[in-house]
């Protein structure tokens, strides 16, 4: 079947591991990668398929209504999903109006374009669909009530046996209230309301998924483990928030991107999912996985470079923990994720290492002067 689908924030991380995987899997689409290129934003992320014959690029703010309703038009879109977003906490507790502006008024933007376009058809909205991208940090934080961590009640192939450990007897759940603390995940859960009202008042084909913190190939260093990585190589010192104790589920990326598409074309309009893989780190542990990793595959003395953990002052208002329950996901589609957590470190700590020339095109920001050159007349 031929489908026209635009998927936002493609030249971001998780943007272009979806990006990559449609244009692979389904020649028959249209796949219109949609981003801004913000500082987060490098079309280097999808040097592999951009010749494609069904990939295009389009430079676009998804806060531009005229713009994005003449290119559903024009292009009779009949697909959306939605990555595009400000997506660093840190950066929303400095600067909360470009979080509000992006994600809220962004994702307003692209929901009521769609509605016109798709109501405007004979078919009306028979065949399309809305897909949302969303975090668990929506959910809030929950309390660490095992601080030594314990077998969850959840089995997945996700993790091995040793670090399969839960650190508190709650987990986010779809129903879980939304008690969003940061900026970033204030803003997050406004759009999730909004993409759901749109659902609830216009009948717009929606699905929301929930999905907790991804680690792999073409993330931004300013994110946990590519930033510690680089240091790491580096040897420049590892800033750890507080003291490390706070936990994280740790997802590989292409895992979220195979969810993405299953849900993209099996899931049920109108429904939220969570994706996850039952797989939480303290981010004290997971720095010393990496640390090990960096040390060997450089040749290095395996925790020679310890000492570059630097506890520093916290973030304010550092959710404690994050643990996704995704059971439904697991048994109404047949999700899982497909590697155990060593296996992704290792692969990811391998590609940053052979990827010098992307990661230093990124930390010096010389990618953005290239593309902004190359667009600054279109
Ligand atoms: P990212 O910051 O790497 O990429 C975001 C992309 O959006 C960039 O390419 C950027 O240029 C683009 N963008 C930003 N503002 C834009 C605008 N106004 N118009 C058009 N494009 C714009 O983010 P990511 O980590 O890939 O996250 C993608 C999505 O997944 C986000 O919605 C995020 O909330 C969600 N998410 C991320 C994680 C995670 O661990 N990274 C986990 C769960 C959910
Ligand atoms: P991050 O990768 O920013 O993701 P998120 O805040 O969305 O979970 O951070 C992951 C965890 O690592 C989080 O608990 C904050 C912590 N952290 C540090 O301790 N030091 C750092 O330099 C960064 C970027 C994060």
């Amino acid at each position: 079947m031929k489908r026209t689908i635009v998927i936002t924030g493609g030249a971001g991380f998780i943007g272009s591991h979806v990006v990559r995987l449609f244009v692979n899997k389904y020649p028959d689409y249209s796949i219109i990668n949609l981003d801004k290129l913000t500082y987060a934003g490098n079309l280097a992320n999808l040097k592999d398929v951009e010749n494609k014959p069904n990939y295009s690029f389009v430079k676009m703010d998804i806060c531009d209504f005229d713009a994005f309703y003449k290119l559903m038009c024009e292009k009779h879109v009949d697909g959306i999903i939605h990555l595009a977003a400000e997506s660093h906490v840190d950066r929303s507790i400095k600067d909360p109006f470009t979080f509000a502006k992006t994600n809220v008024l962004g994702t307003l933007s692209l929901l009521q374009a769609a509605k016109l376009y798709w109501e405007s058809l004979p078919e009306k909205y028979e065949g399309k669909l809305f897909y949302h991208i969303s975090t668990d940090e929506v959910y809030g934080a929950l309390e660490m009530t095992n601080p030594e961590g314990i077998e969850p009640p959840f089995s997945t192939t996700a993790s091995s046996s040793e670090h399969h450990l839960a650190y508190g007897k709650d987990f986010f759940y779809e129903t879980t209230k939304y008690t969003p603390h940061s900026p970033y995940s204030a803003s997050k859960a406004s759009s999730d309301h909004f993409v759901r009202a749109f659902h609830d008042t216009y009948g717009l084909p929606t699905i929301v998924t929930n999905c907790s913190n991804n680690y792999g190939p073409y993330q931004f260093p300013e994110k946990l483990i590519p930033l510690f990585i680089n240091n790491i190589k580096q040897r420049k010192p590892l800033p750890v928030y507080g003291k490390g104790e706070n936990v994280r589920d740790w997802l590989f990326v292409e895992d979220h991107a195979r969810a993405i598409d299953l849900i993209f074309h099996k899931g049920n309009v109108a429904e939220t999912y969570n994706i996850g893989g039952f797989n939480e780190w303290k981010n004290i542990d997971i720095i010393k996985v990496v640390i090990n990793t960096v040390d060997r595959l450089l040749g290095r003395k395996e925790g020679e470079d310890l000492d570059l953990i630097t506890f520093v002052t916290d973030r304010l208002g550092h959710d404690a923990r994050y643990a996704i329950d995704s059971t439904k996901l697991q048994k109404e589609l047949g999700w899982e994720p497909s590697l155990q957590f060593e296996e992704g470190i290792e692969k990811t700590v391998r590609w940053y290492l052979e990827n010098e020339e992307w990661l230093n095109n990124v930390v010096s920001g010389d990618y953005e002067k290239y593309y902004d050159s190359m667009y600054k007349n279109r």
